[in-house]
């Protein structure tokens, strides 16, 4: 019934979001975590999904959308105070292609992104949980492969950076442990792009340590 005021309601809810429709956050607005993601929920246009895990204040989430339109990109980060600032700025410079989701990596990995739907995973500068009593929580650990795995499409590539030597160690690792990885050179027009905590290390003089692994 088209004039049911009641049904046009519904069928707004529902309807998917115009590609020029300005949203009034970014941040994504959790109906239910028992079950994965509807990507659709979060972008206007279908395309390539690379992921943000740990995006913080998303210096480079947002270069990197700003550089590839033809992407959307999803950043995940716990603290509130740090992810809304991609929301404030991403919202500032009209980009469509960008949501982001405040929640626990380790649970979004394996309950909520839907699987085989992502073509890069960027992980960078996690903490890296220096005393060896922490080392449980370090985020790149032997069960990591296994996650990136099951999250990426055939092809698909996890790119990692850190400034720690011993953590780097590790995450060389167990992507060398998993034969499903091949190691590749990180794309320069990748490197370019720097995180704020990444310009803040290299300007004390810390070097990036950089790697990429491609299913
Ligand atoms: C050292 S910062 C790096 C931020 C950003 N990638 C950069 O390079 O500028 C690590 C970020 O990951 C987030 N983080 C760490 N562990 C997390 C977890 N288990 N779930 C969600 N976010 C996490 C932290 O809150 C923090 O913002």
């Amino acid at each position: 019934m088209p004039d049911d005021p009641i049904n046009l309601q519904r069928a707004e809810a529902h309807a998917p979001l115009a590609q020029s429709a300005p949203r009034s956050t970014l941040l994504h607005e959790f109906h239910t975590i028992l079950e994965p993601l509807t990507l659709t929920d979060h972008f206007p246009t279908p395309q390539p999904l690379e992921v943000e895990l740990g995006c913080g204040d998303g210096s480079f989430l947002i270069e990197w959308a700003r550089r590839n339109p033809g992407r959307n990109l999803l950043g995940v980060e716990r603290l509130l105070g740090r992810i809304r600032k991609p929301d404030k700025v991403g919202r500032r410079l009209g980009l469509t292609n960008i949501s982001l989701v405040r929640i626990e990596i380790s649970y979004f990995l394996e309950y909520l992104l839907p699987a085989a739907s992502t073509d890069a995973l960027h992980v960078y500068f996690p903490d890296p949980w220096p005393k060896v009593k922490h080392r449980k929580y370090r985020l790149i650990n032997d069960r990591f492969p296994a996650l990136a795995r099951r999250a990426l499409k055939p092809g698909g590539i996890v790119h990692l950076r850190t400034d720690h030597v011993e953590y780097f160690a590790q995450m060389l690792a167990v992507f060398r442990a998993d034969k499903s990885f091949t190691e590749m050179e990180p794309p320069a027009e990748l490197t370019e792009v720097t995180t704020d905590f990444e310009r803040e290390f290299n300007a004390k003089g810390i070097p990036t340590n950089r790697a990429s692994w491609r299913l």
